[in-house]
């Protein structure tokens, strides 16, 4: 892929460019402070899909290539449903509409609120903030990141995330200079046949939020 990229961006057989692809964990990864002009992501959704299995053929393809472990990045994976195996609080540079979003889910009566859904949304919310504290790093003043992200419930709790992930990133030096929001028709959740039981729209709302890092 790097290969055909440097191809495609050479003029009059000139090299404009040397793509380099870069496998990561985002919680985790230490790219330079200030070295990055401009961030576009899609990360996951606060949805419970489950990409270690959504994503199995294309890690089967690539396994000779990348050797991942899949059980550990089954538990890696911002959004895992796996029950992570560390004590999580929740913390206050999440913002205020994050925290009391979680506290609504441990407290909401239905079965295994207050466990597994509560602990596995604390997990998704710390490796969210975690990224984002990397990303703001490695940003240079004034350069952009783009996200790109999806709202949802939570049995009939609703998930502002496009909001939550503003404030998270505001806590990092991160301005909102823009928002544009899509509503979706078709979601994953409206095809669950359980998630019909309780009142709230099936389409979603997916917004494109940009960010400028802020200087100091
Ligand atoms: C909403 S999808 C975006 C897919 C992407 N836009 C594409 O077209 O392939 C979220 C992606 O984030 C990846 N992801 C989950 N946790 C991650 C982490 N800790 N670090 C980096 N990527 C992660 C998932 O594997 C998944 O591919």
């Amino acid at each position: 892929m790097a290969q055909t990229l440097a191809a495609r961006s050479q003029i009059n057989g000139h090299e404009t460019a040397r793509p380099e692809i870069k496998l990561g964990d985002s919680t985790s990864v230490a790219l330079p402070a200030g070295s990055v002009d401009m961030i576009l992501t899609s990360p996951p959704y606060c949805t419970r899909i489950d990409y270690t299995a959504a994503t199995r053929l294309e890690l089967a393809v690539l396994h000779p290539l990348t050797k991942i472990d899949i059980p550990n990045l089954s538990r890696q994976m911002i959004g895992s449903v796996r029950v992570p195996t560390e004590k999580i609080e929740i913390c206050s540079d999440w913002g205020e509409t994050c925290s009391k979003f979680l506290r609504d889910v441990q407290s909401h009566p239905s079965k295994a609120s207050s466990g597994y859904y509560y602990r596995t949304h604390l997990d998704y919310f710390c490796k969210m903030s975690n990224s984002i504290q990397n990303l703001s790093r490695s940003l240079k003043t004034s350069g952009l990141a783009v996200l790109v992200v999806q709202d949802s419930y939570y049995k009939d709790v609703y998930n502002d995330l496009p909001k939550m992930i503003s404030e998270i990133c505001s806590f990092h030096n991160l301005k909102l200079r823009r928002r544009e929001d899509f509503r979706i028709q078709r979601t994953m959740a409206g095809l669950h046949p359980y998630s019909r039981g309780y009142k709230r729209p099936m389409s979603a709302l997916e917004a494109v939020l940009c960010f400028e890092k802020l200087g100091g």
